[in-house]
């Protein structure tokens, strides 16, 4: 059996990498070639990059492009987009290009309230909690004056706190529910240590309280922290157009729009569709958001958890047809920020956020709904019309070149022949094989 490493956060880069030599590549050069070749030589970056995590070996790296030709609200943008998959920047691409012509994006914000909770255990009389919390609500908002100077002096902070009983879903669980604007930054370190001094606040004024006792037992803080379902930070994008104005080739503009429609109407209807159909919506969200140095991981629970608000799991994005007008739109929730975190230490991070003219979290939430809804337009106008993979094969067939190996030559004569042929992988293979005999 494997000995278990002790200690192992505690060696130096250098040590860890020959310990995982050692353990699990029998020492094989390679691996720590493979590992080192990823380093930054500028050591200052590495060493960022370093004491981003604990145990970092290496660096991953994932493409960072941009998608041009954005106009949202009258503005052009060029989109930073981090993501692996090759066809997500050439179908978001072609989706800003096709609604530039037609007037481009729309996008507003709803609403940017976030929400903390402190979940509390409490088997005693209601009313008395209750009428602790009116008494207390003063005194907890005051503890976190100091946490809150500057926030509240840019205009944000703590809006409420209310107590909400929810012994009806689970006996004696109630919740210190707290809401707050962050403004521009995502908010997280922010809310977590103002509902910590909160709870703690709160389980020592009842401590000190005498309507506390045998028959209503104190109440017991369980957790406190901040809820990643944003549904109250809300964004709303969309696009409109003239039926007319959606035909092309050979196909009338009505006809297309009908079969968008129903296709929109199948991941209403249909979960299995409905989370494929939102996958192609986080394909566009995602790239950004990570592009951004925002928490993707937070948006994709969020969103989703928006996409089943009613009981059922559906689509995220609408489309209709009014008066031969088809209106495509989308409503999500976005926590996002462009200060704090990783926005003014990352270079690639803060370049794409300088790209996008230092937006403020708002116009952030504005510039990835818009990047989900045309990434939604450019999947389902693939699938109502030529299928996916004809762009998409296109798009993966330097994946299957490298593969292959092929050299810049072969590269060439590939991607020529496949202008006029249907990319598969074992169609490139063969003309590849070809080649070279
Ligand atoms: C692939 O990454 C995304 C799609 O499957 C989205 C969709 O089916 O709508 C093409």
């Amino acid at each position: 059996m494997d000995v278990p490493v002790s200690g192992f956060s505690k060696k130096s880069k250098q040590e860890k990498i020959e310990w995982l030599a050692s353990a699990y590549f029998g020492n094989d050069p390679e691996a720590i070639h493979t590992l080192r070749k990823y380093w930054n030589s500028d050591t200052r970056l590495q060493e960022l990059h370093d004491e981003f995590t604990e145990n970092v070996i290496s660096n991953y790296y994932l493409p960072f492009s941009v998608a041009p030709n954005f106009l949202i609200n009258e503005t052009l943008y060029t989109i930073p987009m981090v993501i692996e998959e090759s066809s997500v920047v050439a179908a978001a691409s072609n989706a800003a290009k096709f609604w530039l012509e037609r007037g481009g994006f729309n996008a507003e914000v709803i609403s940017t309230v976030k929400t903390g909770q402190i979940h509390i255990d409490y088997f005693g009389n209601g009313e008395v909690l209750h009428a602790f919390f009116s008494e207390v609500k003063e005194a907890l908002i005051a503890s976190i004056s100091d946490i809150q100077k500057n926030m509240k002096a840019r205009g944000g902070g703590l809006i409420d706190i209310e107590l909400k009983d929810a012994t009806a879903r689970l006996a004696g669980y109630y919740e210190l529910h707290c809401t707050f604007e962050t403004l521009d930054a995502m908010g997280a370190n922010f809310i977590n240590s103002c509902l910590e001094k909160i709870a703690a606040t709160f389980e020592a004024a009842a401590y000190r309280n005498t309507v506390f006792n045998e028959s209503n037992p104190l109440p017991k803080v369980v957790l406190s922290i901040l809820s990643n379902y944003v549904p109250e930070c809300l964004v709303r994008a969309w696009v409109s157009c003239p039926l007319d104005s959606l035909a092309f080739g050979t196909t009338q503009g009505k006809e297309f729009a009908e079969n968008f429609v129903r296709a929109i109407e199948i991941a209403k209807a249909e979960v299995r569709r409905a989370v494929t159909h939102n996958k192609g919506v986080m394909n566009g969200i995602d790239a950004v958001v990570l592009a951004t140095g925002n928490d993707f991981r937070a948006v994709e629970a969020g969103v989703h958890a928006y996409a089943a608000r009613n009981g059922r799991y559906t689509s995220l994005t609408e489309a209709e047809i009014k008066n031969n007008i088809f209106t495509f739109s989308i409503e999500v929730p976005l926590a996002l920020g462009t200060v704090g975190g990783l926005t003014s230490l990352h270079p690639l991070v803060k370049f794409a956020l300088q790209l996008l003219r230092n937006p403020s979290a708002r116009e952030l939430m504005k510039i990835v709904a818009v990047a989900g809804l045309a990434q939604n337009f450019a999947a389902i106008r693939s699938l109502v019309t030529t299928g996916i993979q004809q762009g998409h094969m296109k798009m993966h067939l330097m994946n299957i070149l490298n593969q292959l190996q092929a050299t810049s030559e072969e590269k060439e004569k590939a991607i020529e022949h496949f202008t006029r042929n249907t990319v598969s992988h074992s169609a490139a293979v063969e003309f590849i094989e070809k080649l070279r005999s």
